[in-house]
């Protein structure tokens, strides 16, 4: 048998993609989160709090790889000094992590703390692997569904998104867990690039709704730098499913082969503006993602 594999942020939107990959490929898993979840064969529940002062050695003992993918609005950066700090002590050999594609160009507090982790794992010591990603489809549909709720949708022009689908991400971060570490690898981004109004009118069209847009303009710095592109990957990895096809899942009925995504959720977290961009509403309090292909429009 081998050494478990240990999930930080197993119990999230990334993480319960990530989890039956590692069992597939015959590892067994130890998921650390602050809520727990359900204990399968093979997968073990461990509650400890990265921004906390909980001990993290029996998260971390006998373990030699960890993915860390626990993350929320704020706190990356010291969460995963902490994570890293105990991963040294531990005789951890190999540190993947998931990060946000302009990490190093975005001037918000979200982007510049997952730089933060990523600096943190870079002079751990511990050998290392970091893949920025885009925004994931379902963080897209929280912002959409928040959005449009609102009578009049206010639309930043000139900015754009590429977002990825993330059981995209996840095989691709399975894949780098299980190979050598390799530092920074090429970013992963989906396979096209929208204006933030595509990304709503289809959501929009998809839940049968009208709203009328109305432009309007980011004002400084951060308005440059997501109208220069800083946000997306020109020459990083493609994923391969679309945002239309993630709308045609979600709108599938329930219990259909294509309803895949009926009872899965975006993250717990209630993720602010910062983690989508500058356009967006705060995401709302449930967290929720589809539930049945009714319950998704709420
Ligand atoms: N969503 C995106 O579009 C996107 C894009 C690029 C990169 N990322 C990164 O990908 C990672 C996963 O994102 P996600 O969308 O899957 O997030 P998510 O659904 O919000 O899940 C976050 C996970 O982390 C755990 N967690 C949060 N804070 C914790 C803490 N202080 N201590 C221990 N566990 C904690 C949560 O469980 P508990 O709440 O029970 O602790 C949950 O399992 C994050 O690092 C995020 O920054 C996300």
């Amino acid at each position: 048998m081998s050494t478990p594999i240990l999930v930080t942020g197993g119990t999230g939107t990334l993480g319960r993609l990530v989890v039956p990959l590692l069992r597939a490929a015959g590892h067994p898993v130890r998921v650390l989160s602050r809520r727990g979840g359900p204990a399968d064969p093979g997968i073990q529940q461990v509650r400890a709090d990265l921004l906390g002062d909980d001990d993290l050695e029996p998260a971390l003992r006998g373990v030699e790889t960890v993915l860390h993918l626990a993350g929320g609005p704020k706190g990356d950066d010291r969460a995963t000094g902490n994570l890293v700090r105990a991963a040294r002590r531990a005789g951890v050999r190999h540190l993947a992590y998931i990060s946000v594609i302009g990490a190093d160009r975005v001037p918000l507090g979200y982007f510049r703390a997952k730089l933060g982790a990523e600096r943190a794992l870079a002079d751990s010591g511990v050998p290392w692997t970091i893949l920025r990603a885009a925004q994931f489809h379902d963080l897209v549909l929280v912002m959409a569904r928040t959005m449009a709720r609102l009578p009049v949708i206010p639309v930043p022009g000139g900015l754009r998104f590429q977002p990825v689908d993330a059981r995209d991400v996840a095989a691709r971060l399975v894949e780098l867990a299980l190979g050598a570490p390799a530092g920074p690898v090429p970013d992963l981004a989906g396979p096209r690039i929208h204006p933030i109004a595509e990304l709503l009118r289809g959501y929009l069209r998809a839940t049968g709704r009208r709203r009328p847009f109305l432009p309007v303009r980011v004002p400084g710095r951060i308005g440059r730098v997501y109208r220069a592109g800083e946000n997306l990957s020109l020459d990083g990895n493609i994923g391969t499913r679309t945002w239309e096809a993630f709308l045609a899942e979600c709108t599938a009925p329930a219990g259909s082969p294509a309803g895949g995504l009926a009872g899965r959720r975006t993250g717990p977290e209630a993720r602010p503006a910062e983690e989508h961009g500058p356009e967006a509403t705060p995401a709302d309090g449930s967290g929720q993602a589809p539930a049945s292909s009714k319950a998704w429009r709420r």
